[in-house]
């Protein structure tokens, strides 16, 4: 067992790899991407502690990071049932305490997050036990996989041996000549603020229910929890582009009276709900009718991430001073940086932004969260 101090996995979206990897060149300059463990997942030498890049992170948070995870052991596997007994054992050994451990809280709850980017006998619930069951017993701590203190990270995957020696011993360079790939644990101790996410690899599931209108639900689901808004009593919400209806359900569930705005149908389900009024039209036409003032203002409407931009700043007077903004803001596959660098300018002529995340059930777009700059 060896521990190292500065490596880390850094996930996102598979197609935001470089403005992930831009991302953490800025936090960390002298960082190196060693490895692509899976499509979206990097396996980076950061050349300072992890917490030094986390900390960067909790002060200007990234856009595409959707998660990070530190490397302190690195264990070979077999990749069958054997490993469920002899992974926690050699990661917590009982005579002699791990190195890496040191810093585990016993007072504080923690859960077990792995992700197996490799083929195996077992499932990640069957790992995440065998480990967290070594874990409490060691320690006496409790687990809490529902909002963990500390997360426990393992990510399995193929290495090239060589590597393996490197992350055994950091000051060794990396050997240029590839190796034989062997499956291994990569884990790690952290907080969840740390890690960017509560969620292994921040992918935030959620259930799907039968009377689920659309997948965009997820996205903004996924929105609230991770930005924490909270939405007044009985508030006036604004749905642009809300058509089939899927965000428009979710503001309902959450109590708030929704004006629907989008020339296409909302799904049957919701048309008789009274608690909804679509608006046919479309939400250029819709500022021009000189519009209510709104608590809330959704935006998922598909148009270029600059265009919704400028629509928005238009908007800001049916916003109110307490209100909140919750967008997504498309973004094109080529030159992605400076249209979301222009929309983001564009939008701060009216509003602070909040929060701005590709969120897990985000593709090829990002979501952001505005407050009214006159709130500020
Ligand atoms: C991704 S869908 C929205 C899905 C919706 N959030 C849901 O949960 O069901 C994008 C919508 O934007 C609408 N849209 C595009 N341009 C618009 C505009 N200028 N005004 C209003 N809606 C628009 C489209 O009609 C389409 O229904």
């Amino acid at each position: 067992m060896t521990t190292v101090a500065q490596h880390l996995i850094l996930t996102c979206h598979e197609d935001s790899v470089d403005l992930a990897r831009a991302e953490l060149a800025a936090a960390a300059p002298d960082a190196a991407v060693l490895l692509d463990l899976a499509p979206g997942v990097l396996l980076a030498d950061a050349h300072q502690p992890f917490d030094q890049v986390a900390q960067a992170w909790a002060v200007n948070p990234p856009i595409f990071v959707r998660h990070i995870c530190p490397v302190h052991a690195a264990q070979p596997l077999a990749g069958d049932a054997r490993d469920l007994e002899r992974l926690p054992a050699s990661l917590l050994p009982e005579d002699a305490p791990a190195a890496w451990f040191a810093a585990f809280d016993p007072t504080l709850t923690f859960s077990v997050q792995s992700r197996l980017l490799a083929p195996t006998a077992y499932k990640p619930f069957d790992i995440n036990r065998a480990v967290a069951e070594r874990v409490a017993g060691q320690t006496g701590a409790s687990v809490d996989v529902r909002a963990p203190q500390q997360i426990v990270s393992l990510v399995v995957a193929q290495l090239p041996a060589t590597l393996l020696r490197h992350l055994d011993d950091p000051t060794a360079p990396i050997p240029a000549r590839q190796s034989h790939p062997l499956l291994c644990a990569l884990a790690g101790l952290s907080l969840p603020a740390q890690n960017l996410s509560d969620w292994a690899g921040g992918m935030h599931r959620f259930a799907r229910e039968p009377e689920q209108v659309s997948r965009a639900e997820f996205k903004l689901l996924e929105a609230f929890a991770v930005f924490g808004i909270d939405l007044p009593p009985r508030g006036r919400a604004l749905d642009l582009g809300a058509s089939p209806g899927g965000w428009t359900r979710v503001l309902r569930q959450r109590g708030q009276y929704v004006t629907a705005v989008d020339p296409g149908d909302l799904d049957p389900r919701l048309t008789s709900d009274s608690g909804i009024r679509h608006m046919r039209m479309t939400a250029e036409a819709y500022l021009r009718a000189d519009p209510d003032r709104y608590d809330l203002i959704v935006n998922d409407m598909r148009m270029d991430g600059r265009d919704s931009a400028r629509l928005m700043v238009a908007y800001a007077p049916a916003l109110y001073r307490h209100g909140h903004v919750i967008m997504t803001l498309k973004l094109p596959e080529q030159g992605r940086r400076p249209v979301l660098d222009q929309a983001l300018a564009l939008l701060r002529q009216a509003y602070v932004v909040a929060g701005a995340r590709q969120l897990f059930h985000n593709r090829s777009e990002i979501t952001l969260w505005l407050r009214p700059l006159s709130s500020a």
